[in-house]
């Protein structure tokens, strides 16, 4: 469950409030309930942030000496920072994704994705299979990404093959050999990154400017990095995959009676691409029921709290602008509330609008497939072709 809770049936028994789940010998308490999951992220004092980015799976010696090798280190910058300096670096962070800049980047990317579309929609008519991730979805969000920061100029593929390898390095239960290969692809793409930081401009420069050490520059690029664009292209993934099965949804965007905007927050509710999220108990304390021992490690289930039928008319049903549609945890909550929702949310509108129709009359060949993870779907390939 701990690793496949995105899998979890919606129509199953709903599994208590807080459920202590059990990895490698560390309990870790898992949190379902809406209201229960709003409090652990909305009070950072009793349930800090700290633990956020952790290997579930202990990272051993032999890796951790491969990451040493490449002067690999990850100080608190955002995600995970409870310190004073979290608030400066979210806002300089914040400033970089601004709803104007955001919105300014739109004409752009909806050329970007109509051209895409075009030619997807000659290969199916054509009788071809397409990949819906990898000829759509997979780096749209890392272009984008790359025009609001100034990323540095590093091939695309080598940053979705780091951010992945990160993902499943620090969130999937994994044995030492694989420990080893990730801890080498991703400490490889840090001296990337090192050096980047040093003499990069846009917000490695802002970063350095605020006075920020060269390690939390690389810090906040590297979390950027990967919680910036791969969060992202999985969510567009995801929603295509499942507005592939909602031909109502797609008659209704098509005849003008369902909002774009209502459809990618049922999306974020029913496929968040980041199913839990983390936090550490400060003090002994209690959540519903539960007595929480101070250093207990909770895990926020964000998937289940977006179905908790005391928040959404219909949990299981993909109805947009239903009640309670938008009040799904997808994004998080409080002062670590993900600082890129605004930036996610124009991409995936934009995907929506011109990519839905390429749904129409499809047949999946093949669906995403997502691999054991705490936390991240990483759906791979999503292959339709014309029926
Ligand atoms: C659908 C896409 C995305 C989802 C579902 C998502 C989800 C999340 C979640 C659950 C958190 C943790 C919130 C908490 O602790 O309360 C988070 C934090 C964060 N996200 Fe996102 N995210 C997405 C896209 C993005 C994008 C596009 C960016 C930036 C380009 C971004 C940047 C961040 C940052 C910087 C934080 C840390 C904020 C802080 O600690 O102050 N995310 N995100």
């Amino acid at each position: 469950m701990l690793f496949r809770g995105w899998g979890e049936s919606v129509d199953g028994p709903w599994p208590d409030a807080a459920t202590v789940v059990d990895h490698v010998g560390v309990p870790h308490l898992v949190v379902t309930r809406h209201a229960l999951v709003r409090r652990l992220l909305t009070d950072p004092v009793t349930f800090r942030p700290d633990n956020a980015l952790d290997a579930v799976t202990p990272i051993p010696v032999a890796a951790l000496r491969v990451l040493a090798g490449h002067r690999f280190r990850l100080p608190p910058t955002l995600a995970n920072n409870a310190a004073a300096s979290h608030p400066e670096i979210r806002g300089i962070v914040a400033d970089a994704l601004h709803p104007d800049r955001v919105a300014a980047q739109q004409p752009w990317l909806t050329g970007l994705v109509r051209e895409r579309v075009t030619r997807l929609a000659a290969d199916l008519a054509a009788g071809e299979p397409v990949d819906l991730y990898a000829d759509l979805a997979a780096d749209l969000p890392l272009l984008v990404l790359a025009r609001l920061v100034e990323l540095p100029d590093a091939p695309v593929g080598a940053v979705k093959d780091f951010a992945r390898a990160a993902l499943e390095l620090f969130w999937a239960p994994l044995d030492g050999s694989r420990q080893l290969a990730l801890a080498a692809e991703v400490g490889r793409f840090h001296t990337v990154l090192r050096a980047f930081a040093a003499a990069g401009g846009g917000l490695a420069a802002r970063l350095r400017a605020a006075g920020h050490s060269p390690d939390v520059v690389v810090g906040a690029l590297f979390f950027l990095l990967v919680a910036g664009q791969e969060t992202t292209s999985q969510f567009l993934t995801l929603l295509l995959h499942r507005l592939a099965g909602e031909p109502a949804v797609r008659a209704g965007l098509r005849a003008g009676e369902v909002a774009v905007a209502d459809v990618v927050e049922e999306g974020l509710r029913l496929e968040p691409p980041i199913v839990t999220w983390r936090r550490v108990a400060a003090v002994d304390t209690t959540l519903g029921e539960v007595a929480v021992p101070a250093g207990t490690s909770i895990v926020a289930w964000l998937a289940r709290a977006g179905r908790d039928p005391a928040v959404v008319a219909a949990p299981g049903e993909f109805r947009p602008g239903q009640r309670g549609s938008r009040r799904h945890l997808a994004f998080g909550a409080g002062p670590h509330r993900c600082v890129g929702a605004q930036l996610a949310r124009m991409e995936a509108a934009v995907v929506v609008a011109e990519a839905a129709p390429l749904l129409d009359g499809v047949t999946v060949v093949r669906p995403p497939w997502c691999p054991d993870n705490l936390t991240f779907r990483m759906p791979d390939a999503f292959v339709v072709r014309r029926t």
